[in-house]
């Protein structure tokens, strides 16, 4: 086929639509060398908008629909799916009230159910699925979306536990192989004030890194308690936060990203996890911990304190401070002002960033890429702070020393339920007790 039939012919597979997408440059050059045909077809193609599909319409998946639409021009959300058919409803209805243009999502494009994710990676109009489920589900979903050829935002975390983690990687080399895009919610790598800040760090501004400090310490977290008649798959899927296979705690569901603001900072990875923590006064079925503190060991002996809290009545601390051997940098959480001091106290640098510009970016980015057929693929990167989290964790539910070797390549833990059914019957939760709890 020639790039002409390409133009003319509409690609089939949601695949072809891709490398169709990619290859609109290349005959940019053509058409500007003089083919008024292939000119004119490829202006009629740059219209056509990017068509998204959305997975898991909550909070954060409205929010990360509405922050795409709003960014971008020339995209269009024309699918969702959520395992409640209601969800799906109003988050159409909503995004369509702000974006009346870019929604078009008819009944038969709103698909329930814990398959409905499938009938999205099928509708070959669709080319970016954004998913905000659960994270518990995200390294299969996004290893589907690779596999289907789609184009992918995906909520931090992007996994729970090692399992997980495998197979996040495998998805991101197929992203890299298939030309698939994969940008992922770890917001803060794209806010002004941390760019900058790490960027000063790279420069020698606070001299050698010497450790840091990094506390996610708010009031609690919601819960959402159970309604008569439902399953208790329903009842966890529901109220996700409490469940470990789902939200995988606290430091993995939320702390992620201070986690991942200092493995970049660090340059990658910790070597090891040693910490502790406890569950004091979540709801009775809560599996989840009040509060954990761990110390990440990243190579050259630099030292993390990481701290995480969730208790109405404390003190709150949400940012990171990174010690070097001339100055130290705070980077506050959420939006904020950046700064570097030295040891005598005097502030040498300073930067602002908004965690608002910061969620649209990402959109911008993800989209851009796929425009300009070079597409961002950052799994590995987030799979690897996700799974820091995960090392915290299992160093302080199991009271052991935890390495990067053990959860990357030893570790047998796998907490998706084989062959999960919405009406199906949940194990009692578990707790986990330091020193009894093994380390798998
Ligand atoms: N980047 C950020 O700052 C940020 C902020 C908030 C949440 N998040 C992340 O976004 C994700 C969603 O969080 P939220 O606050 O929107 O939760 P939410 O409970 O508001 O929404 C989750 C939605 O997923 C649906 N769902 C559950 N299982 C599903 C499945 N298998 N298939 C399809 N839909 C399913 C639920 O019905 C619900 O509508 C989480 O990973 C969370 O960590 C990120």
């Amino acid at each position: 086929m020639n790039k002409f039939t390409q133009f003319n012919n509409r690609p089939e597979t949601s695949h072809g639509r891709r490398d169709f997408l990619k290859v609109g440059s290349a005959v940019a050059g053509a058409a500007l060398a003089g083919v008024a045909t292939a000119r004119s077809a490829e202006a009629k193609e740059d219209e056509r908008p990017l068509k998204l599909g959305l997975v898991g319409c909550g909070g954060r998946g409205t929010g990360a629909a509405n922050d795409s639409l709003t960014i971008n021009e020339g995209v269009q959300l024309v699918a969702v799916a959520d395992i409640q058919m209601g969800k799906c409803q109003s988050a159409a209805k909503g995004l369509a009230n702000r974006h009346k243009a870019k929604v078009d999502v008819p009944a038969e494009r709103m698909y329930d159910g814990l398959d409905g994710y499938k009938k999205i990676l099928d509708d070959k109009e669709v080319d970016v699925v954004l998913f905000a489920t659960p994270p518990g589900f995200r390294p299969y979903h996004v290893s589907d979306a690779v596999a289907a050829g789609k184009h992918i935002f995906s909520e931090k975390p992007v996994l729970v536990d090692p399992a997980g983690y495998r197979v996040c990687v495998k998805a991101h080399e197929a992203a890299e192989a298939n030309g698939t895009a994969i940008v992922t919610g770890t917001q803060y790598r794209r806010q002004t004030n941390y760019i900058e800040a790490v960027q000063q760090i790279r420069d020698g501004a606070i001299g050698d890194i010497v450790s840091a400090t990094t506390r996610y310490c708010s009031g609690g977290i919601w819960y959402r308690g159970r309604s008569k008649d439902v399953s208790d798959t329903q009842y966890q899927l529901n109220n996700w936060m409490h469940f470990i296979w789902l939200s995988g705690d606290q430091i993995c569901e939320q702390a992620i990203h201070n986690i991942d603001a200092i493995n970049w900072v660090m340059g990658g990875a910790p070597e090891t996890a040693y910490g502790s923590g406890g569950r004091f006064r979540r709801p009775a079925d809560s599996e989840m911990w009040d509060s954990m503190c761990i110390d990440f060991k990243y190579p050259g002996d630099r030292l993390l304190s990481f701290m995480c809290r969730q208790l109405g009545g404390t003190k709150g601390a949400n940012g990171n401070f990174i010690y070097g051997t001339e100055g130290t940098c705070h980077i506050p959480a959420m939006s904020g002002t950046s700064t570097i001091t030295d040891h005598k106290g005097q502030t040498t640098w300073s930067a602002k960033g908004s965690i608002g510009d910061a969620y649209k970016q990402e959109h911008k980015d993800l989209i851009d890429s796929i425009r300009s057929g070079k597409p961002i693929v950052e799994l590995r990167q987030t799979a690897e702070s996700s799974l820091t989290a995960v090392m915290g964790r299992l160093a302080a539910y199991t009271g052991q020393e935890v390495t990067w070797d053990f959860v990357t390549s030893k570790s047998t833990l796998d907490t998706m339920p084989k062959n999960l059914a919405i009406d199906d019957s949940r194990p009692e939760p578990s707790f986990a007790v330091p020193g009894v709890t093994k380390l798998v």
